[in-house]
């Protein structure tokens, strides 16, 4: 596991991580989201032993990264943001080269790397040089060499940055796959990606955690979360506006931005009320002509904006769990 406890790094004036406490358990893959400049990569550099932290300490199965670095960098699989690579290499001397400094034992050494240049489909770019290759290809490269000797702790910054979409889809079940025994960290800024591939989510702003929880709770913490949208065949009818205003458990309505041939409402729910049926109930009777009706789930970009924009959790959803609880809960 990894134990993160009150990390900070100042860079001159600017404090680039402040008191950041965060545990990572085997089996979990923990999305790192943040704005650009957050210090995502500066907190995993840390992680991984690349930066020394001015303050607070790290812990990687048990090995403590400033007085054991050596034992603690053992267990872990690194691909650095942009994944930077030997240009001059091949895939195949690039992991040569990464066996042999892992001192994976040398009878040993062919096997894992047919494995990682299996798993990471490079068979065909085993030996063109990596200054030719695409974006893609590279990335791949970074990650092969990541899990190269099979770690226990992965931390990956932004693995899927550079693919094209049937490549972010495998890397993804990669991740999936390998998730069972090993713990894994990643950073993204794909959204979607958080709750594709993450068993939980830390979202960092200037320094300090935001939130830390489940994909599925930072979505519900949306407000549009349980909202009704709802759009007829051509213009609205006079009376709906105020009819489904009225409507008990609904909270406010207000248009959907559409275009000119249909025109809709979001229905916005009371805290806690499921007011679908009820909506759908209201439609028939009267006999509108609806297009469609669904519930939204929630929308992680709204979130993400409130909570990285304000620096606070999000607005109060009484009938949720509180981003400041998820922290409070699972924060060490
Ligand atoms: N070596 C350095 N010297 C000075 N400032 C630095 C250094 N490394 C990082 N920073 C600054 O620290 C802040 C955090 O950077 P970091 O790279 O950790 O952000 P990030 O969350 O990874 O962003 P992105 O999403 O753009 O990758 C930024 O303001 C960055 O400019
Ligand atoms: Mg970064």
């Amino acid at each position: 596991m990894i134990e993160i406890q009150h990390l900070s790094k100042r860079f001159g004036r600017l404090q680039a991580v402040d008191d950041l406490s965060l545990t990572v358990l085997p089996g979990e893959v923990l999305g790192f989201l943040g704005p650009n400049g957050a210090g995502k990569s500066t907190t995993m550099k840390m992680v991984t032993g690349f930066l020394r932290p001015d303050k607070g300490s790290i812990v990687v199965q048990g090995h403590d990264m400033a007085k054991d670095p050596i034992a603690a960098k053992a267990c872990i699989g690194y691909l650095p943001e942009g994944a930077p690579l030997y240009p001059d290499m091949t895939p195949q001397t690039l992991l040569r080269f990464a066996a042999r400094a892992r001192s994976i034992p040398a009878e040993k050494q062919a096997g894992a790397i047919d494995r990682a240049i299996g798993l990471l489909e490079l068979e065909g770019v085993r030996h063109q040089r990596i200054e030719t290759l695409s974006k893609g290809f590279k990335r791949r490269v970074g990650l092969a060499q990541a899990i190269l000797h099979d770690p226990k702790v992965l931390i990956l910054d932004e693995p899927t940055d550079g693919l094209d979409p049937n490549q972010k889809d495998q890397v993804r079940e990669l991740i999936r796959s390998m998730s069972a025994d090993k713990v894994i960290v990643l950073s993204t800024h794909i959204l979607e990606e958080v709750e594709a591939v993450c068993t939980r989510a830390a979202i960092i702003s200037e320094g300090q955690l935001r939130f830390n929880g489940k994909p599925s709770e930072l979505r519900e913490n949306s407000r549009y979360a349980g909202a009704v949208e709802l759009r007829f065949e051509g213009q609205a009818p006079a009376d709906s506006f105020l009819t489904l205003s009225n409507l008990p458990g609904v909270e406010r309505v207000e248009a959907l931005e559409e275009s000119d041939y249909h025109q809709g409402w979001r229905l916005f729910p009371k805290a806690g009320t499921p007011i679908l049926h009820a909506v759908s109930d209201h439609v028939r009777s009267h006999g509108w002509q609806v297009r469609d009706m669904h519930v939204d789930r929630g929308r992680l970009d709204d979130v993400f904006r409130e909570i990285t924009r304000s620096g606070m959790a999000p607005s109060p959803r009484p009938s949720q769990p509180q981003p400041a609880q998820a922290l409070a809960q699972e924060e060490v």
